[in-house]
């Protein structure tokens, strides 16, 4: 199973004049072509929320034109940034029937459940009771194979206090319901702008990094909102041999690959 991550792309309406640090649109084309690219061709790409900058109708159809450019099952999550109605509409996904977009699936020998986190009108995520309970079905009838749950809030602190602030009430929950399912070995996040990773139950959770800006790091205990334009990508995530791998393409610094005189 290789997984290819995309996350926290703020995708704007190409037509739009409003602000922007990096070329959002040209760095989610650039991340679709290198996926395209990739070989051995991932399986499936999983898109972990803030996919869109706002939700807002001509955004959203320039994220389905971008995404429809991948030639590999593509699904999507939404963020704080996105509009739950109108995603759910332009995706055709298997949904869980409920308010919340999560969806569950298997694929290459491994359950994939997508979880949203979704608090409509907040920045920050949760984790409720009626998600609990659908969390927990789709954990059961994983069957013991080898799960993975994709989600755009992490369901710990980072350090980075701005972003850590009301980030996912019910984390403690979430917890809980993982480490009761030790075949939940990875969780896959976004929303930090940067890669970060952390155990969570016993299983290894990992914020990918976006396509866009970053957010700086900064590890005070009163930290200030403060961007920044690092190296953007995306993430793959290979379960082989019993074991998840992760490694991260750089998509805008990278240069092509090089020999160097002492391989011949
Ligand atoms: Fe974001
Ligand atoms: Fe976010």
């Amino acid at each position: 199973m290789l997984l290819a991550q995309l996350t926290d792309t703020h995708i704007l309406d190409p037509e739009s004049t409003e602000e922007r640090w990096v070329d959002n649109n040209g760095r989610l084309t650039m991340a679709v072509d290198s996926i395209n690219a990739e070989a051995p061709r991932p399986d499936l790409v999983v898109a972990t929320g803030d996919l869109t900058n706002w939700g807002e109708p001509g955004q959203l159809a320039e994220l389905v034109r971008q995404l429809a450019r991948l030639e590999i099952e593509v699904l999507v999550l939404p963020g704080n940034h996105d509009d739950r109605a109108s995603m759910k509409a332009a995706f055709d996904q298997p949904w869980a029937e409920a308010d919340h977009l999560s969806w569950v699936v298997d694929r290459a020998g491994v359950r994939v459940v997508g979880l949203d986190t979704q608090r409509p009108g907040a920045d920050g995520g949760l984790f409720d009771p009626e998600r609990e309970a659908w969390l927990a079905d789709a954990l059961a009838g994983a069957d013991g194979r080898a799960t993975m749950i994709a989600m755009h809030h992490p369901p710990f602190d980072t350090g980075i206090t701005w972003m850590d602030h009301d980030m996912l009430p019910g984390a403690d929950r979430f917890e809980v319901l993982v480490a009761a399912h030790p075949n939940v070995t990875r969780i896959l996040c976004g929303h930090i702008h940067r890669p970060v990773q952390s155990l969570v139950g016993g299983a290894l959770a990992t914020v990918g990094l976006s396509t866009v800006h970053h957010v700086a790091l900064n590890l005070a205990d009163v930290s200030p909102i403060e961007l920044i334009r690092d190296p953007a990508g995306y993430q793959l995530h290979r379960f082989r041999h019993g074991r998840w791998v992760s490694h991260t393409r750089y998509i805008d610094t990278a240069e092509p690959a090089f020999a160097p005189s002492w391989a011949d």
